[in-house]
């Protein structure tokens, strides 16, 4: 078993560049109105505890989610993202009241980003081979019939079913990379589902460390993608000695909406202000239109 647990960064830097994509492409994709599957190969435990255990150990959340909680002045896509956080965060049923936020005391995992906004009765399948995230995951959704929380590979598992039924679907792909064969698995997978759907939207994240394969990962998607691509990318921590350490992360998407580009053009600017850990944080975004 893989040593890896997501709740030791959720709502970290990352999630709030890969969740911030994440919305706006299903949003984007659910005002259409016509029905969408939704694919997590790496789904996680589909939400977070971050006043306990793992997450306080890192306390990642803090200058993450915890870095954009309580502003004002946020563009309208960090906004959307910051309130859907906080609807996860109050009792259920509870309406927003104007003027009070409540405690930063859960993060919604993919999943649950896309349950609260995917029309109800949306197949989900999620995939996550971390037996305790499995449970986690299944208390989540159990009782939701059109969510599968399979317990297996998720690159393997997304090709068996692939292409999907209804033709329009979303994938997020998500791995924790502790392997150094993810990278050879993303490129694989894609290459194999985009030749068998190239209508879907894939997205894909990426850590920013010092590896050859990270480094390379985004220009060996951009040959995947003939019809349209979005790379955008994250950093906000300076090198550390040895060249260990996440610096950033990027996300790639392979037939982004064409609204995406102008909404994280405002977005990226103020991240880099306001997640950027030092002078010489930065961001890149780039894409191929249609
Ligand atoms: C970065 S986390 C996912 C976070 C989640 N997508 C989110 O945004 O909330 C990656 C997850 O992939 C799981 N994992 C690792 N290898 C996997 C594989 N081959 N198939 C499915 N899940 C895997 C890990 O246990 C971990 O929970």
């Amino acid at each position: 078993m893989l040593a890896y647990r997501h709740a030791f960064h959720a709502g970290n830097h990352a999630d709030v560049l890969k969740h911030l994509v994440l919305i706006q492409v299903l949003r984007y994709l659910a005002a259409k109105g016509k029905p969408l599957r939704y694919v997590d190969t790496h789904a996680g435990a589909g939400g977070y505890k971050l006043k306990g255990g793992q997450a306080q150990q890192t306390v990642e959340y803090r200058s993450g989610i915890g870095a954009l909680w309580s502003r004002a002045d946020l563009p309208a896509a960090l906004a959307d993202y910051v309130a859907l956080v906080q609807t996860f965060n109050r009792p259920e049923g509870e309406a927003a009241v104007t003027g009070q936020t409540p405690p930063l005391a859960l993060y919604p995992g993919s999943p649950s980003v896309a349950r609260m906004l995917l029309p109800a009765g949306t197949p989900m399948r999620l995939f996550e081979t971390h037996p305790a995230d499995v449970r986690t995951l299944q208390a989540h959704f159990g009782g939701d019939r059109a969510v599968q929380v399979l317990p297996t590979d998720g690159y393997a598992g997304l090709l068996a079913n692939w292409p999907p039924t209804p033709r329009r679907a979303v994938v997020l792909m998500d791995p924790s990379y502790e392997l150094p064969r993810d990278y050879g698995a993303v490129v694989a997978t894609l290459r194999e589902a985009v030749a068998r759907f190239a209508q879907g939207v894939y997205i894909v994240w990426y850590p920013q460390v010092a590896k050859v394969e990270a480094r390379e990962l985004a220009r060996r998607l951009t040959a995947l993608a003939p019809a349209g691509w979005l790379h955008a990318r994250l950093s906000v921590a300076p090198p550390q000695e040895g060249g260990f350490g996440l610096l950033g992360s990027g996300v790639f998407v392979l037939n982004p909406p064409y609204t995406l580009h102008a909404t994280l053009a405002e977005c990226l600017p103020y991240l880099k202000a306001q997640l950027g850990q030092h002078a010489g944080a930065d961001f890149l975004l780039e894409h191929k239109a249609d």
